[in-house]
């Protein structure tokens, strides 16, 4: 029951209407007894301070962040940690006695769901598909986690590039390199394919990022970070040629995981945020 104890949970984003979050959260804190309502907000991108300074004004525990607001938001906190600082993007604040920090529970989200599905990536090769937000935050996880080597490769290979050598600079050494998408071919086999590209993404469902002649025998683990449809034209192709696949749903729940985590000090179990995913109710 919502009473004057109540704390508020936000998501800020725009658009945020189709955000899975809120069924999600609100789940996992009715099942988890958190005297909690976690509500999204449409932000538009010149009112972001504005929101943050108003989640101060309230006190409210903490807030996630999502597109296009994760680096508009960092010049309003008090600090960043180092992860989300190296990746340039916070999707979860907390709020400590007036002190907001930012996290990239997308980061640490990725890579709890490896751990939880028994996937080891280090000393291993990833091929990364994609270059944008959602790619830095994954490759920053790899390279800081001891992948082996991370190759990165996107359909505009400059960025690819420059993704690579940001994250070379941060971590130091020379673990990630870029590639053009269309050059995947004469890469060797990796352990672990990511696609962090939109393509396949619903309601473009016929597109697959990866060539038509690529070779995924060998490849153990396909991830593909996209959730709608849960299984993308990739991942069917993967689960063909025997691969594990894992679809976005991971990375989704696991970040949120992750968050419950630095506001509640509370570990979710992953049935459950699931569970909260799929509107699912009535479970013991
Ligand atoms: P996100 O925040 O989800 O990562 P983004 O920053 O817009 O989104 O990045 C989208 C990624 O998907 C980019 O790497 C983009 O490639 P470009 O940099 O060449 O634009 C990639 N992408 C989008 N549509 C694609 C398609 N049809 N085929 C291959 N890559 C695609």
């Amino acid at each position: 029951m919502i009473d004057a104890s109540t704390r508020l949970i936000a998501l800020i984003g725009h658009p945020v209407e189709h955000s899975l979050s809120p069924r999600m959260h609100n789940v996992i804190y009715r099942h988890m007894d958190i005297n909690g309502v976690y509500m999204a907000f449409d932000v538009l991108p010149e009112n972001v301070g504005q929101a943050v300074h108003g989640f101060r004004a309230l006190q409210i525990r903490g807030f996630n962040v999502t597109v296009p607001h994760k680096q508009a938001v960092m010049p309003y906190l008090d600090a960043t940690d180092r992860t989300a600082s190296v990746i340039g993007a916070v999707n979860t604040v907390v709020n400590d006695s007036g002190v907001l920090t930012g996290y990239n529970t997308d980061s640490s989200g990725f890579m709890r769901s490896l751990e939880y599905r028994g996937i080891d990536v280090r000393g291993r090769d990833v091929l990364l598909l994609g270059a944008g937000g959602a790619a830095r935050a994954v490759a920053t996880a790899l390279a800081m986690h001891g992948a082996g080597r991370v190759t990165i490769a996107n359909r505009t290979p400059d960025k690819a590039a420059a993704l690579a050598d940001d994250i070379n600079n941060y971590v130091g050494g020379s673990v990630c390199s870029g590639a053009p998408l269309s050059d995947i071919g004469s890469i060797s086999c990796p352990y672990m394919l990511v696609n962090a590209t939109s393509a396949g993404m619903w309601p473009h469902v016929e597109s697959c990022p990866l060539p038509a002649d690529y070779d995924l025998s060998g490849v153990a683990v396909a991830y593909d970070l996209i959730y709608n449809p849960e299984r993308t034209l990739l991942l069917k192709k993967a689960e063909e040629h025997g691969c594990m696949p894992v679809n976005g749903l991971d990375m989704l729940i696991w970040q949120a995981i992750e968050a419950i985590g630095i506001w509640f000090d509370i570990e979710v179990k992953y049935e459950l945020a699931l569970k909260g995913i799929k509107n699912i109710e009535n479970f013991s």
